[in-house]
């Protein structure tokens, strides 16, 4: 029901292509390095609760939302609000609702790209055998001593970004498609395999403890931010992505359906991940709030010292690139899509433009990591101490800007556009667009604007 637009792009073949393309953005570093690192932080279970929590009653809506928006606007994300917002009557001024989502991704794929370079060089390291039998204390040092290396970082995160830009480059059809038709179910496959192993060699009692028994104590305001920003940024929402991959769907594909199932994989991929990891974290007695290192840190020690440790560890490297290249393939695909049909380039040379800037961009990551006196800086965002370009970019992006889009998406899809148009391009029976209706109009704007008031301290204001 996309009305007479067309997108100048090509659209996907089928149904499965789009569920495969949109799950391979969806499930990502995000869910495998991001995830276990931040529940680790923040306090295990609590977090992982609130995460669902925001997943079912604010990520299924609002990707609902995005992915119509993109299937009734068929072009980048600014320009579909737009166009919808001129349909709608209203201000053109909540095109900013695509925009700050394309702004947001050209962000995080300039760190994206360096932590899937770390993921790349680690399928090396660990098919060399090195951490065989290495005591503990040097696998810390060993990963200390890349990150602090830039000229390394550089490497590795060229190669991730020039295969981003080759792939893209060659379109919808010969590119994006045929690459996720391979690696998602591959990815699969390989992380069931990946929790299987370490449910039997580590200790899956405690990380089952850890991840599904929630102590509020351990939980902050800022934690609680934290997982509805993760939550955005798992299902690549408030990104541009999800506008932009419905921009391709046919018109005829359920949106809700096709939604809930890739909100169940990503959130599927997120847990076994955690039960990937967990298991081996505790069971030789490493640390859960190691930070960005954790599964660098600890998972190559516990390879070294399992049985056919190497393979698995080259498998779940090789699996974690994987991820997070059909997740920068959506990080990148906004920007290249505006520039084709605003500037008039062609796809090959938007998509290179677009991967040189961001390689500048990426070097303030690179730096941040190799500790340079000019990337690194000391203050407090949002409650939140900020301690380098690579927490700044993250923060700002995951933390704020997403929620904050979606924040804008929501009022845009709930409150102004006609209920006409949504029922029309949703079409789905009464009741789920009520249900859908009810929360993009009233959960996900209410519950954002709570949880930022609550940390700017207005809430306290009314505490007695
Ligand atoms: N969802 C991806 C992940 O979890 C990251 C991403 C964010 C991809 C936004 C596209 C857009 O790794």
């Amino acid at each position: 029901m996309s009305g007479t637009r067309q997108s100048v792009h090509g659209l996907w073949s089928n149904r499965l292509t789009f569920i495969l393309a949109a799950t391979g953005a969806a499930v990502g570093l995000g869910n495998i390095w991001k995830f276990p690192y931040i529940m680790g932080q923040n306090g295990g279970g609590a977090f992982v609760l609130v995460y669902l929590l925001c997943i079912l009653l604010i990520g299924i809506p609002v990707m609902m939302s995005e992915v119509l928006i993109g299937r009734r606007g068929r072009q980048s994300p600014g320009l579909s609000v737009k166009t919808l917002a001129i349909e709608a009557k209203a201000s053109t001024r909540w095109q900013v609702a695509g925009w700050s989502g394309l702004i947001a991704s050209y962000l995080i794929l300039s760190f994206y790209a360096v932590i899937a370079g770390w993921a790349l060089y680690y399928v090396f390291k660990t098919a060399s055998g090195v951490f065989v039998g290495m005591p503990v204390a040097e696998v810390g040092t060993q990963f200390n001593t890349f990150i602090a290396n830039p000229y390394a970082l550089i490497a590795w995160s060229t190669i991730i970004l020039a295969l981003t830009v080759y792939v893209v480059g060659r379109g919808v059809h010969k590119g994006l498609e045929k690459t996720v038709n391979y690696l998602m179910p591959a990815l699969f496959v390989l992380l069931l395999l990946m929790a299987i192993y370490s449910g039997i060699n580590g200790n899956f009692g405690l990380a089952v403890e850890f991840m599904f028994k929630p102590d509020f104590s351990k939980l902050t305001m800022n934690g609680v931010l934290i997982a509805l920003g993760h939550a955005f940024f798992s299902l690549s929402l408030a990104s541009g992505a999800m506008i932009i991959y419905g921009a391709y769907l046919p018109a005829n594909v359920s949106i809700a359906k096709t939604s809930i199932l890739i909100a169940l994989c990503d959130t599927a991929v997120a847990m076994l991940a955690g039960l990937a990891i967990f298991p081996l974290v505790f069971g030789y007695g490493l640390q859960p709030g190691e930070g960005p290192g954790l599964i660098f840190v600890t998972l190559p020690i516990a390879f070294g010292n399992m049985p056919f440790g190497s393979m698995f560890g080259v498998l779940f490297f090789i699996m974690l690139v994987f991820a997070a290249f059909t997740s920068a393939i959506a990080l990148i695909e906004s920007t290249v899509a505006w520039l084709v049909e605003t500037k008039g380039m062609k796809r090959k040379n938007a998509t290179a433009f677009t991967g040189i800037s961001l390689w500048f961009l990426s070097l303030l990551t690179v730096y941040s990591f190799a500790g340079a006196s000019w990337a690194t800086f000391d203050f407090t965002l949002l409650g939140k101490p900020i301690k380098n370009f690579f927490e700044l970019k993250d923060y700002l992006t995951s933390s704020i800007m997403l929620p904050i889009g979606g924040l804008f998406i929501a009022l845009f899809v709930g409150w102004i556009m006609p209920a006409k148009s949504t029922q029309e391009e949703l079409n789905e029976s009464t009741l789920t667009y009520r249900i859908w209706r009810f929360a993009i109009r009233w959960i996900t704007p209410v519950a954002v604007i709570v949880v930022f008031l609550n940390l700017i301290g207005v809430l306290e204001f009314f505490k007695v």
